[in-house]
């Protein structure tokens, strides 16, 4: 995007929700309004499902009940996140038009029923939502209540990887424009291999289905085409709204565990304000410590600037295994964990709990048992806080750690064959995170290649694919006096998933000082122990220390006598190298000893408390600081100033309950 970035505009800090008042009677409506105003809630997503309702047939528009709805929010002084509508394909354009259905790789396709039944790069497709977006557009481009638009739904959510022959001409166009010559894709794709060596590029198909594994190469760039793609799609209704519209486009990304497909950050310039929405993942063995990274990694698309949740849940969702409840007082505190780590919106999926549809047992602000339930009155309680902390709004979180994150690194690792199908991307960075987190201090996360200075400490979990140019960016941070932990994994293939030979850990491997010559996995349940006593799973490997000094070296396993941990002088600066996966308790030991190290400073002093999370915002006139206590027992921080949850003054130690929340304008640190 060449434009500058529309602001955002709202009084403090918003709450709200999706509402889908297409699914009630009118004479519903009025009632939703005036509870909403009881709970506070001043910004709401509506039109997100909308197209069937306002565009019942081709070309025929009818935007009275929409028109009705929004007067009703706008009358109450609701702002209004507007959905453009065209999420969900509505029945009459299937039925016209099923080529836009998308195929699955088994080359099966995909029906319409559920939700975006439609192929990213279809041209009928698109010309059929940009209509729907022109006329919406149109209609309520300058209306005054409307603060926001909401393009599409969770773009990528189902869609994302389409693999009919549209897609597959699509990607041709797309490869054609990225390699130019039919010879240098061979060379990206390693197509010497297995006879796969291309003539034409009409030869080429998206990585379908096949009977052994497929070419790594052509399914890193199937993802990245796919990515680009949904990006281009979203530019294209963004596009029709900026000649409108003057207010700020956005559409709700994905940051959340196992959602992998985009690669948001060369998605998040195109928005005006990042917006992020979030389920707890219960499938996880610690769903808390995922939501506190996947905050701060929504804060990083942000490039620090606060961002919107768009979505949560109030309760359980609907689409785990197991859907579990929240606990009391657990959506207050998940909801301003968010906000401590950036969010300026508080905004949740949805406002009335649906009563048919796949989504009727998922919650909702108002519950299906109504106003007199434990659920609503926290509904109202977290409002009031919400308003409480208005003055929060704006400001930016400090910190003095990078955690260097990469979809592509992503991708990469997760191919058919690689050396343990135990080793996944994403769980070596949610345990490096977890260990960092518990030394209670802020961590941003960073893209490859991204300007390191103004921190202390970068850690690399994992970074397998790695471009020559990104991992120099480290290793010269590193030399001009910065410390780094660089994991297992890491520098492994170039951008063509193409192996840096010489030693593994390729652009890394000189400043690491380590010269890695085989990997040697372990099974799940097989002891690995280090000489000092800690305890590691999953990864082992065999390598030299160079110029590194050992910290800590393999007891048994298949690399027993060999270094596992180890830390090398570059330059100024220090570099560590973790080569397993060490117990988490063990994990958190040695992160307590880097960051000591690497001088970074705890967020707050705690004298008491265990399961406490801190983290400071950082306004013009004053610092925010956020002690949340996830534990039962009573936490003590030390801190000075005015508690904006309980409107109290507060001075020294300070007691937090268990489970409950302080919000500090610390103005005297300023
Ligand atoms: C999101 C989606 C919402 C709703 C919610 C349920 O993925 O945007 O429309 O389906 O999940 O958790």
């Amino acid at each position: 995007m060449t434009t500058a970035r529309r602001p955002f505009v709202h009084d403090g800090i918003a709450y709200g929700c999706d509402y889908n008042p297409e699914q009630w009677d009118p004479s519903v409506w009025a009632e939703d309004v005036a509870l909403m105003t009881e709970a506070g809630v001043d910004l709401v997503a509506i039109n997100v499902f909308g197209w069937s309702h306002i565009e019942p047939r081709q070309g025929e528009f009818d935007f009275t009940a929409l028109d009705r709805v929004i007067d009703l929010l706008a009358a109450a002084g609701i702002g209004i996140n507007l959905g453009t509508g065209t999420s969900s394909t509505p029945p009459w354009l299937t039925r016209l038009h099923p080529e836009i259905l998308p195929m699955t790789e088994d080359g099966t396709l995909r029906y319409p029923g559920g939700r975006q039944a439609w192929c990213p790069s279809s041209p009928v497709f698109r010309e059929a939502a940009l209509a729907l977006v022109d006329a919406v557009a149109r209609r309520y481009g300058s209306h005054p209540a409307v603060e926001l638009w909401h393009v599409s739904n969770e773009l990528g959510c189902h869609n994302a990887l389409c693999y009919c022959d549209t897609s597959a001409a699509a990607f041709r166009v797309w490869l054609e424009a990225r390699y130019g010559t039919i010879d240098a894709l061979n060379s990206a794709w390693g197509t010497a291999f297995w006879s796969q060596t291309y003539r034409e590029w009409d030869e080429i198909l998206p990585p379908r289905a096949t009977l052994s594994t497929r070419n790594p190469g052509q399914q890193l760039d199937f993802h990245r085409f796919s990515s680009d793609t949904l990006l281009d799609y979203f530019r294209a209704e963004a596009e029709i709204i900026r000649a409108i519209s003057d207010k700020p486009v956005t559409t709700n990304f994905m940051v959340t565990a196992h959602i992998e497909n985009l690669d948001y950050w060369s998605w998040a310039a195109d928005m005006d304000v990042i917006a992020n929405d979030h389920y707890l993942d219960n499938r996880l063995s610690d769903p808390r410590t995922e939501l506190s990274f996947a905050a701060d990694l929504t804060r990083g698309l942000a490039g620090g600037e606060p961002w919107l949740l768009m979505e949560h849940s109030t309760g359980a969702v609907n689409w785990q295994p197991l859907n579990r409840a929240k606990a009391p007082g657990q959506m207050i505190r998940n909801s301003l964990t968010h906000v401590a780590r950036g969010a300026d919106a508080v905004c949740f999926f949805q406002w009335r709990a649906s009563v048919q549809g796949s989504e009727k047992f998922h919650s909702a602000m108002l519950p299906h048992a109504g106003t007199d339930s434990a659920l609503w009155r926290e509904v109202v309680e977290l409002g009031g806080i919400v308003d409480r902390i208005a003055e929060v709004a704006g400001s930016r979180v400090v910190s003095e750690v990078a955690i260097v994150f990469s979809w592509e690194a992503w991708w990469a690792t997760q191919t058919e064959s690689r050396p343990s199908h135990e080793l996944g991307y994403l769980e070596q960075m949610h345990a490096a995170y977890a260990a960092l987190y518990a030394q209670g201090v802020s961590v941003d996360v960073v893209a490859p290649g991204a300007d390191l200075s103004g921190y202390r400490l970068v850690v690399a979990p994992g970074l397998h694919l790695v471009r020559a140019a990104e991992a120099s960016v480290i290793t010269d941070w590193i030399a001009a006096g910065g410390t780094a932990v660089v994991t297992f994994y890491s520098g492994i293939v170039d951008e063509n998933d193409r192996v840096w030979t010489g030693g593994y850990t390729g652009p890394f491997r000189q400043a690491l000082g380590v010269a890695v010559e085989e990997f040697a996995p372990v099974a799940a349940g097989e002891p690995l122990r280090l000489t000092s006593g800690a305890t590691a799973s999953l990864w082992s490997e065999r390598f030299r220390a160079t110029t590194a000094a050992v910290i800590d070296s393999f007891a048994d396993g298949p690399s027993a006598g060999g270094p596992a941990i180890t830390r090398n002088t570059w330059g100024e600066g220090a570099a560590w190298y973790v080569a397993t996966l060490p117990s988490a308790a063990d994990y958190r030991a040695l992160f307590a000893r880097v960051v000591a190290e690497a001088g970074v400073t705890a967020t707050a002093r705690m004298r008491a408390g265990s399961d406490v999370e801190t983290v400071r915002r950082r306004g013009e006139n004053a610092d925010y600081l956020f002690v949340i206590n996830h534990g039962g027992d009573v936490a003590v921080a030390e801190a000075t100033g005015h508690d904006l949850v309980t409107d109290a003054a507060v001075s020294g130690e300070i007691e937090i309950p268990g489970g409950s929340v302080r919000i500090i304008r610390e103005e005297a640190l300023v």
